[in-house]
């Protein structure tokens, strides 16, 4: 199925956006209020009623505008038939761990796939309430104005972040390495704790760029169009086609983004041995 007119995006953004805040509303009532945190299985992969509250507010509003779309979602999973290539892919809660301490950091992600592309995107920070939404075609904005990433053409002049997914202390791939390595290169790396704020970051200029593994299609989908319809480039670590099932991605503002795959590709694994 080929990508859909401008007035149907504009219609799939809208929605996006009515799930984002209706997420973001659960998530500020929540704050400061958790009596519980569980772990999901692996170490330190918290989930709290609002994630699960925020979620149910999302899917709501989903499922009423589009009940036939298939939804997949962090807390339910996979939900409904594949049709036509729809899929929506949903962070209720991206920065869970910011959240339970109460570092405000966290945000609701809400993309849409089309034929396993990320078509549509809004992420809604409700603790400094921007709204960050884009389509394919249609352009980027933040809180309703447009917005670009940066020009910053030299690795050494930029500021990036990244990311460590669950399972870090199961595999030598880690991003340790790339973590030191790159904090070496550049003004400084960062680690943001919300994949999907980390996309938006570098889609509005603030980051010059963001890579990550381990990621989930829920972490990526959004934030992805928002770099990309921002000026920005998306694609695997050597500068392949983005693959969202790879949960690998490298996200700049474009002018970075040969040096910073270079420099990923050359890194050698710190894998565990620095640890006593
Ligand atoms: C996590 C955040 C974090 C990233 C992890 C993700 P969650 O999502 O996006 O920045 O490093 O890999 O799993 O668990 O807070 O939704
Ligand atoms: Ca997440
Ligand atoms: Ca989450």
């Amino acid at each position: 199925m080929g990508l859909p007119n401008k007035e149907v995006l504009h219609r799939y953004l809208d929605v996006a956006t009515e799930a984002a805040l209706a997420g973001g509303g659960i998530l500020e009532g929540y704050w400061g209020k958790l009596d519980t945190v569980e772990e999901k299985g692996r170490a330190g992969d918290l989930v709290t009623i609002a994630d699960r509250q925020s979620e149910v507010a999302v899917l709501d509003v989903i499922q009423r505008h589009f009940p036939e779309h298939q939804i997949l979602a962090e807390e339910s999973g996979l939900i409904g038939q594949e049709h036509q290539g729809f899929c929506w892919a949903i962070d209720p809660l991206d920065g869970t761990t910011n959240y339970t301490h109460q570092y405000p950091f966290s945000a609701v992600s809400v993309g849409l796939l089309i034929d396993g592309f990320p078509a549509v995107g809004v992420v809604y920070d409700p603790f400094h309430r921007e709204l960050f939404r884009g389509a394919i075609g249609l352009g980027a904005t933040r809180n309703r104005q447009p917005m670009a990433v940066s020009q910053t053409r030299e690795l050494e002049k930029s500021l990036l972040v990244t990311g460590f997914a669950y399972d870090r202390r199961e595999t030598e791939d880690n991003n340790y390495a790339e973590f030191c390595y790159l904090t070496h290169l550049t003004q400084g790396v960062r680690r943001g704790g919300a994949a999907a704020i980390d996309l938006a970051y570098v889609a509005c200029g603030r980051l010059d760029g963001f890579w990550e593994r381990g990621l989930s299609p829920w972490d990526l989908a959004a934030g992805v169009v928002l770099v990309q319809e921002a000026g920005g480039e998306v694609t695997a670590y050597d500068r392949g086609p983005f693959d969202i099932a790879s949960g690998r991605v490298l996200a700049t503002n474009g002018h970075i983004q040969d040096a910073l795959s270079q420099a990923l590709l050359q890194v050698k694994p710190l894998g565990f041995s620095f640890l006593p």
